[in-house]
């Protein structure tokens, strides 16, 4: 269920840790609250966000140091995320709240184990965005579509930080994020796989069937790990990919580019939690060994 805090969001100070398309537009977005950003060579960053009317914004971050700060926000692909929070070991009792602003499963839980184990003390958020960002070179990020942002507290405890602005909070994340992660196991691998954009799913009678058979293993896979979708996925993914019919998925675009893609955290992760209960699911693994060929 949404709240909203007392205090004003803007007095929230925010560090940044990941740059990248995403974590710039979150910068914009953020650019009247106390903001830090965290590079891999600990320096001032310079970004420019293009917006929807095409008008570019100059973006100054200092590099966080060891000021005190109410969010860390990591906004890394989800395989990264591990290795960049120990990066900054000594700076972690300085942060009142983390949160995983990423797509993808299993990253959220290994913070989750290491912030115990090494007796951290702040609060673990996740959180999903339909925002759409992209990266036209290392500095420049394009807004491609506005979306809405959600949080929630890892583990069940009582909500009470202040937001930064324009986040919503839910009191079901897991469950969000069970869903998109579920959207994204039949759309990214299959437009990869494909090199198709997300539309030719619906419209290419053998595409369309390979979507049926996935979407229906990915339904029983949730449904036997206790974790029922409370939608049909095959319908839901069919109408995701008729909406948003002319894009290229983030993993197809991972393909393209040669970049290592999220799948691990994604087909992957339902695999590691399948085989825990000896299911197979024959489908996601031939995908994921055709991505990596
Ligand atoms: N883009 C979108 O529209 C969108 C929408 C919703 C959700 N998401 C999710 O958001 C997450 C990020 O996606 P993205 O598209 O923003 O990826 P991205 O453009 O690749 O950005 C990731 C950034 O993290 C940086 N990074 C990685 N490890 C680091 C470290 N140790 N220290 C400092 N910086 C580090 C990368 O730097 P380098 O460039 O140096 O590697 C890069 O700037 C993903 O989980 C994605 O699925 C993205």
């Amino acid at each position: 269920m949404p709240y909203s805090s007392s205090s004003s969001p803007l007095t929230q100070s925010i560090a940044i840790l990941g740059l990248g398309a995403i974590g710039t537009l979150m910068a914009w977005h953020w650019r009247e609250h106390t903001l830090y950003g965290v590079s891999r060579d600990a320096s001032t960053c310079h970004r420019t966000l293009i917006d929807q009317q095409q008008a570019a914004h100059q973006l100054t971050i200092p590099a966080w140091q060891h000021e005190a700060i109410d969010w860390l926000v990591i906004t890394t692909k989800a395989s990264a995320t591990l290795d960049a929070l120990q990066s900054l070991q000594k700076q972690l009792p300085q942060v009142q709240n983390i949160l995983l602003l990423q797509n993808g499963m299993g990253q959220q839980q290994q913070v989750a184990d290491w912030l115990s184990q090494q007796r951290y003390s702040a609060t673990l958020w996740a959180g999903i965005s339909t925002e759409g960002a992209y990266r036209q070179s290392a500095e420049q990020v394009v807004y491609a579509g506005s979306g809405d942002t959600h949080i929630g507290l890892w583990q069940a405890q009582h909500p009470t930080a202040s937001m930064p602005n324009g986040l919503t909070v839910v009191d079901d994340i897991q469950q969000r994020i069970r869903a998109k992660l579920a959207i994204n196991a039949v759309i990214n691998p299959l437009t990869a796989v494909f090199r198709c954009r997300n539309g030719e799913l619906v419209s290419h009678g053998e595409y369309r069937q390979a979507l049926e058979a996935l979407a229906s293993e990915v339904q029983q896979c949730f449904t036997a790990l206790q974790q029922p979708l409370d939608f049909d996925l095959k319908e839901r993914s069919l109408a995701v990919a008729q909406a948003t019919a002319r894009n290229q998925s983030s993993t197809l675009q991972d393909v393209l580019h040669q970049r290592p893609t999220e799948l691990d955290y994604i087909n992957g992760y339902l695999i590691r939690q399948a085989q825990q209960l000896d299911i197979e699911l024959p489908h996601n693994r031939r995908l994921l060994a055709q991505l990596s060929e």
